[in-house]
Formats: C-alpha cells, structure tokens, sequence
C-alpha cells in the first residue's frame, strides 16, 4: 500500500486505504474462458470491465484470445466500458520463473474487440523507461472501448 501510495503520489496511506477499502464491495471468482467469466448468463451486468495483463497469460492461440474478449464483453452492459491493458510479449518473469505470455499485435487487437462487439474509443501506448531481463516488451498497449 505504501509503495503503490508513492507511486501515486498519495501522503495520507490511512486515508487512500479506507477509500479502497470501501470502494471494493465484493470479491468474485473469474475464469475468462468461461462463456460467462463470472456467473452465469443470468448475473448482472457489470458498467466496467478490466482486464490488465490477463488474457496473454492464458490464452495459447489467436482464436482463443478473440473469444476470450468476447467472454469478458459478454459481462458487460449495453454502453459499458472495457478497458484492455496488454503487453507483446513472449514471456515475464516471476522471480527466476519464466512464465508463458502469448504475444498479439496492435492489429489484432483492434480487430478482437470490433468482433466482440466492442467500439475502440481510445488506444495509447506506455513506454517502459526502465529495462530489465524479466520480461521482453518495450510498452503497454491500453485500449478503452465501450459495448454496442
Ligand atoms: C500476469 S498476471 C496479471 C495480474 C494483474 N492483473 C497485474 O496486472 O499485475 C495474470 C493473471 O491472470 C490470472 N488468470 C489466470 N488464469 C485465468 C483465467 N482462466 N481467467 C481469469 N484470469 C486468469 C492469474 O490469476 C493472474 O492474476
């Protein structure tokens, strides 16, 4: 808390804590390649969905990437927001552990999301600043599309 604190350059830790604390209402298990990644069809609809670095981790095939965005589309309301933070890379580390990641370009992208039903409202790239042996991508691709 204290280090994502100074990050975001937040003094008062107690403070942003309780904020978080009553921001997060529930926890829920998720599985995106499930139709349904939390609950069933007759679940409520959610106005937000993120994922961050998720769909590269267990995805093994571009087929399976598209319809995991859909899985995640389909937990969204009609004008909700998905936000879709993703690296192209081939792996990341976790210590001395190489861990699979399963690399898509920007293209693709697009692409997965206008399938899913989803119109792309803003994309930007973060560079990294720093380098390191643990992971082998230079940016972060974040796309911002909301549901038709
Ligand atoms: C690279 S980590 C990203 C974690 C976090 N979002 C972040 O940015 O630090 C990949 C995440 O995918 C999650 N994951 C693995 N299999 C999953 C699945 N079938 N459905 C949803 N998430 C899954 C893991 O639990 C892990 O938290």
């Amino acid at each position: 808390m204290k280090y994502v604190c100074e990050l975001e350059g937040h003094q008062n830790i107690v403070d942003r804590e309780n904020k978080l604390r009553k921001a997060i209402t529930d926890v829920a298990y998720c599985d995106i390649t499930k139709q349904y990644p939390v609950g069933t069809s007759d679940s409520p609809r959610y106005d937000c969905v993120l994922t961050g670095f998720c769909i590269e981790a267990v995805a093994n095939s571009r087929q399976q990437w598209a319809q995991y965005v859909k899985n995640a589309s389909n937990l969204l309301n009609s004008g909700g927001w998905f936000v879709q933070i993703s690296m192209p890379a081939d792996y990341y580390g976790v210590g001395d552990k190489r861990l699979h990641c399963f690399k898509v370009d920007e293209k693709f992208l697009l692409k997965s999301l206008k399938d899913a039903g989803l119109v792309v409202e803003k994309t930007y790239h973060t560079k990294h600043t720093t380098t390191c042996n643990y992971m082998n991508y230079e940016f972060t691709m974040v796309m911002i599309a909301r549901k038709i």
